[in-house]
């Protein structure tokens, strides 16, 4: 039974890993490294475990999560789509069954907004995890000045962030908490309302609630 600990010690892995790192560094993106494929590998197995998915669907969450955007090594464009199909090799080679690993290899194919589209259980998790990963520390330069754009100035505000399942109220909330001198909420619905509606549409399917808390306001 292959678990997520296996997946972060394989040797193709960590260099796939690595390549993304040193192609989103020369495009200069926020951090997608180690740190962003552990809160997305950690918070789709949560969000699955906490609706009552099965023990199974939660590891194959947890390996989703962590080797979601493998496919930045290839290039940034359709990371999705590339990064589905290295995954799905990784997993063959690594002896996970065929039906498991397409089931992997569907919610990465699917999880970013551009076009991916929110098709099962496991892959509504891995988009809600994904979008709620926030932060500053994913910040490269972080210096705020002129030049900041605003993806950078969104995610320097951001102090904490962090999803919430709530089961007797059948709601997921991305819980935000951000400093709103640097950004305004404004600015953060500039940019994520794509991710928000992607959210939301993940939501539904597990037929929860998608919610949005910014400084303990509720905005969704
Ligand atoms: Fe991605
Ligand atoms: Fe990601």
């Amino acid at each position: 039974m292959l678990t997520v600990k296996q997946i972060k010690n394989d040797e193709e892995v960590k260099v796939l890993i690595k390549t993304s790192e040193k192609q989103i560094d020369a495009l200069a993106y926020t951090e997608h490294s180690v740190r962003h494929a552990s809160i997305v590998s950690t918070w789709t197995g949560m969000i699955l475990k906490e609706t009552g998915q099965s023990a199974k669907l939660v590891r194959l969450g947890e390996i989703a999560g962590y080797l979601h955007d493998i496919g930045n090594s290839l290039a940034r464009y359709d990371h999705a789509g590339s990064g589905a199909i290295l995954v799905y090799n990784i997993l063959k080679r690594l002896g996970m069954n065929y039906s498991d690993a397409a089931e992997i290899m569907m919610a990465i194919g699917n999880h970013d907004e551009i076009n991916g589209v929110p098709v099962s259980v496991l892959s509504s998790a891995l988009i809600i995890a994904d979008k709620s990963d926030v932060h500053k520390s994913r910040v490269r330069h972080k210096v705020l000045d002129k030049n900041t754009n605003i993806h950078d100035r969104v995610n320097l505000a951001v102090n904490r962030s962090y999803v919430n399942v709530d089961k007797e109220n059948l709601r997921i909330d991305t819980v935000i908490e951000t400093d709103d001198t640097i950004c305004s909420v404004a600015d953060y619905f500039e940019i994520y309302h794509h991710r928000m509606i992607m959210c939301s549409k993940a939501a539904e399917l597990m037929g929860y609630k998608y919610g949005l808390i910014i400084n303990g306001t509720r905005l969704l």
